[in-house]
C-alpha cells in the first residue's frame, strides 16, 4: 500500500472545509469568530464545543479534545488517520493514488464508492451541459427570456446553475460520445429505457434545476415545463438512483446550512422558484423538500443544522392547510422536542416568489421578521377560517377550539400570554377563560417526550411541545402540493359550549363598549369607596373621554371634603352644563351601582386597553413576561428598556396635564 505525501494529505486538508464536515455530526452556530456547538464527544449541556475555520480546528472548553478535520472524524467515528483522509479526500473530490487503500473495508466498498462518484460526474457533466444551452444557444434562447420574466438575474442562474434541456436529445449523444459504461448510464437515471434496451434522454424542453446534496454535487434534476400542459407533470424528477434517494434530499441545503449557522434557523418553503428567488432577496437559508411533506430523513439532517425552522407557506386557505399538516407532521416526528417552529404566511393569493417580484426583497425581509410567529398564535387564526364571529354561537365554538389548542402548550406563562391575548381581543374576562382552559388542561395527556433534552436544552416556548404527540404513523409520504391539499379545508368543530358570557361579558361585546365601561365605572366610583381606592392605587389608570375624566377629577376633589356622595351636592362643584348634564343622567344608573368586583374589573380592562400608552406598557409587560420565562437575556434587555421608556413618557404626559 502506498503511503501518502504530506504534501497530498495537506491537500486532503484544504479540499474542504472543517466546518462543512464538523456539521454533519454537529449543529454549529455563528458566535464571533468561531462556530459553537454542543460537543459530541460527551454530554454537554452548554455549548462548549467550538469550531474556528480560520484556524481549521477544533476545540472543546469542557473535555478539551481538540485537532483538524482529521482527528474529529478519527475521534468521533473511530476511523484510523488513513480512513479519515480517505473520507475527507472523498468530501473534497480529492483523487488519492489508485494503490492506497486505507484498508481492506476500504478496498470493499471501493467499488460502489466509485460508482458513486462516476454517477456524480456524469451529473456534473449534464449540469454544465444544460446549463451551456440555456445561456449560449439559440435552443436555449425561450428558456432565457421565461427566467428572465419570472425576474431570475444571471448571477441566480449560475449560483443554481439552472440549465436547459433541448426538444433534441443531447445528452446521450455527449455522454455516448466520452464513452461511459452502458450499465452505468443506465443507474443514472438520466435517461429512460427502450424495451430494446437502448437509452433516451429522460428531459426534453424542459428547465432544468439541478438537484445537490448536502456537500452541493448535483445528484439529480427537476425539469420544469417552460409552458402548462395538460398531459405532463410541471415539475419532472430524476428517479431514484444509486446517489439519489428521495426522502434524503433537501433543495439547496449545502447552501443553507451555511446560512443557517449564521443566523441561526432554516426557512422552508413549498418550491425551488421560493427558494431560489428568496436567494435572490438575500434570504439564503431557504430549503424546500420535493413538493412532499418532510421526511423523519430530511427533519434529522435539519435537526443537525438548526433548532428553529421556519415554514413559509402561501397566505391562501390551501396554504394554511399546508401550514397546519406541516406543523402536525414535524410534531410528531422523533424531533420534534429538537426543533422550535415558528411560522410565516404570506398575504392571500400569494407564494413568496411573487411576493418578492411584487414587493423587492427589502420588503420581504421586513416581512419575515415582523410576521413570525408561534404554532400556537398561527393555530388561533387557523381555527378562524370560515367563521363569522360576530355570530355569538360561532364564537362560543371557536372560544372553545382556541382554549383546546392554548391547553396542549406546555409553558404554563406562555399559556397565560395567549388567553390574555384572546380576553383582550374578544373584550372577555380572562378570568373566565383561564376557568375553560384549567378544565381542559388537567384533560390533556401527560407530554411523553421521546428523547429527553439536557435541561439547558428544552425549548420552554410551544413549539415542541404540543402534547398528546402521536408516534410517528407514516404519513410522511403524503404530497402537500397545492394542487390536491384543497381536499383538506379547515374547520374549527362545533364544540360543546362550554365558554359562557357573563351578562356584563355580552354587553361589552355591543357597541360603545367603552363608554359604557367608562360610565359604568364612574358611577362605582361615585358610591364605592372602595372602588375609588382601588382606583388610586392605578397610577396607570384614566378615563378615556374628556367629560368622564374631568367628572373623575371632580369627584376626587369632592371626596377630599364629603364621605358620602349626594348629587345634589356634587352638582355645586361641577360648572360646565353639559357635565352636569351627563352627572344627571349617570345618577339614573344608580341601580347598577352595586357592580361585583368581576365588572370592574371588566370595565377596566376594556377602558385600560382604550389608552395607547398603557396598552403599550401591557404589552410589553406580556413580552417581558414572555421573554423572562424563555430566559432570552437580550430581548428581556430590550424590552426593559422599553418599558423604561414608555414609563417615562406616561410619567411626562402626567405632568404635561397637571402644570
Ligand atoms: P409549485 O407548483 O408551488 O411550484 O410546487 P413552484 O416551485 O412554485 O414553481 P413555479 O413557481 O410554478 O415555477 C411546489 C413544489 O412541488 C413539487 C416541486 O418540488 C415544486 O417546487 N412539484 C410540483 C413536483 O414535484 N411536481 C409537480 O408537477 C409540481
Ligand atoms: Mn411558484
Amino acid at each position: 500500500m502506498a503511503r501518502l505525501s504530506q504534501e497530498l494529505i495537506d491537500q486532503v486538508r484544504q479540499s474542504v472545509d472543517i466546518a462543512d464536515v464538523i456539521s454533519q455530526d454537529v449543529q454549529l452556530q455563528r458566535q464571533g469568530k468561531n462556530l459553537v456547538g454542543h460537543c459530541p464527544f460527551h454530554e454537554d449541556n452548554t455549548p462548549s464545543f467550538s469550531v474556528s475555520e480560520q484556524k481549521q480546528f477544533f476545540y472543546c472548553f469542557s473535555c478539551h479534545r481538540s485537532g483538524s478535520v482529521f482527528d474529529f472524524l478519527m475521534e468521533l467515528h473511530h476511523l484510523s488517520f488513513p480512513q479519515a483522509v480517505e473520507q475527507v479526500a472523498k468530501l473534497g473530490s480529492v483523487t488519492l493514488p489508485s494503490d492506497f487503500q486505507a484498508n481492506d473495508e476500504a478496498r470493499q466498498s471501493q467499488a460502489p464508492d466509485s460508482q458513486q462518484s462516476q454517477l456524480i460526474k456524469l451529473h456534473q457533466t449534464a449540469m454544465r451541459l444544460y446549463h451551456h444551452i440555456l445561456m449560449n444557444t439559440p435552443a436555449g434562447e425561450p428558456a432565457r427570456r421565461y427566467l428572465k420574466k419570472r425576474g431570475l438575474t444571471q448571477e441566480l442562474i449560475d449560483q443554481f446553475n439552472l440549465g436547459y434541456a433541448p426538444k433534441e436529445e443531447v445528452l446521450k449523444v455527449v455522454l455516448e460520445k466520452e464513452g461511459h459504461d452502458y450499465q452505468l448510464l443506465r443507474r443514472s437515471g438520466l435517461f429512460t429505457e427502450n424495451r430494446d434496451g437502448s437509452l433516451h434522454d429522460r428531459f426534453f424542453d424542459r428547465v432544468m434545476f439541478p438537484l445537490k446534496d448536502g456537500q452541493g454535487r448535483p445528484v439529480a434534476f427537476s425539469g420544469r415545463l417552460l409552458q402548462k400542459s395538460a398531459d405532463s407533470p410541471k415539475y419532472l424528477n430524476s428517479p431514484e438512483t444509486p446517489i439519489f434517494n428521495k426522502r434524503r434530499l433537501i433543495f439547496n441545503f449545502d447552501l443553507a446550512k451555511k446560512a443557517a449557522r449564521e443566523n441561526g434557523k432554516l426557512l422552508l418553503f413549498e418550491g425551488y422558484m421560493d427558494v431560489i428567488s428568496a436567494y435572490g432577496a438575500g434570504v439564503l437559508n431557504g430549503i424546500a423538500s420535493m413538493g412532499t411533506s418532510l421526511t423523519d430523513e430530511q427533519l434529522s439532517m435539519i435537526v443537525k443544522t438548526t433548532n428553529q425552522l421556519d415554514i413559509c407557506y402561501d397566505g391562501d386557505a390551501p396554504g394554511q392547510n399546508a401550514i397546519e399538516r406541516a406543523l402536525k407532521l414535524i410534531e410528531a416526528s422523533p424531533v420534534a422536542n429538537q426543533l422550535r417552529l415558528r411560522v410565516v404566511q404570506l398575504p392571500t393569493g400569494q407564494d413568496p416568489d411573487e411576493y418578492i417580484q411584487q414587493n423587492g426583497g427589502a420588503r420581504f425581509r421586513e416581512y419575515l421578521k415582523n410576521t413570525e410567529e408561534t404554532p400556537t398564535a398561527f393555530r388561533l387564526r387557523y381555527l378562524r377560517q370560515g367563521l363569522n364571529l360576530s355570530n355569538q354561537a360561532e364564537l362560543l365554538s371557536y372560544l372553545n377550539a382556541a382554549i383546546g389548542v392554548i391547553a396542549k402548550v406546555s409553558d404554563p406563562v406562555a399559556r397565560d400570554v395567549y388567553i390574555q391575548q384572546l380576553a383582550k381581543e374578544f373584550q372577555l374576562s380572562p378570568q373566565n377563560l383561564q376557568q375553560q382552559l384549567a378544565v381542559q388542561v388537567k384533560k390533556q395527556p401527560p407530554v411523553a417526550v421521546p428523547n429527553p433534552t439536557p435541561p439547558g436544552e428544552q425549548w420552554s416556548d410551544d413549539s415542541a411541545v404540543i402534547s398528546g404527540r402521536r408516534p410517528f404513523n407514516g404519513s410522511q409520504g403524503q404530497r402537500y402540493g397545492r394542487y390536491n391539499r384543497k381536499k383538506h379545508q379547515a374547520t374549527a368543530q362545533p364544540a360543546p359550549q362550554a365558554v359562557v358570557l357573563t351578562a356584563s361579558e355580552q354587553q361589552s361585546l355591543a357597541l360603545d363598549q367603552t363608554e359604557r365601561a367608562e360610565r359604568l365605572l364612574l358611577v362605582a366610583v361615585l358610591h364605592d369607596y372602595g372602588v375609588r381606592a382601588q382606583l388610586k392605587a392605578m397610577p396607570d389608570f384614566d378615563f378615556i373621554h374628556d367629560q368622564y375624566r374631568h367628572l373623575y377629577q371632580l369627584a376626587l376633589n369632592y371626596f377630599t371634603e364629603h364621605d358620602e356622595y349626594e348629587l345634589a351636592s356634587f352638582l355645586d362643584y361641577v360648572d360646565d352644563p353639559a357635565l352636569k348634564a351627563t352627572l344627571t343622567q349617570l345618577d339614573g344608573l344608580d341601580a347598577q351601582a352595586a357592580l361585583s368586583p368581576e365588572a370592574i374589573d371588566d370595565c377596566l380592562r376594556i377602558i385600560m386597553q382604550k389608552t395607547p400608552l398603557t396598552q403599550k406598557i401591557a404589552q410589553v409587560k406580556l413580552s417581558l413576561q414572555e421573554a423572562k420565562a424563555r430566559s432570552n437575556q437580550e430581548l428581556i434587555t430590550q424590552l426593559t428598556v422599553e418599558l423604561i421608556e414608555l414609563y417615562g413618557q406616561k410619567q411626562r404626559l402626567k405632568t404635561e396635564e397637571t402644570s
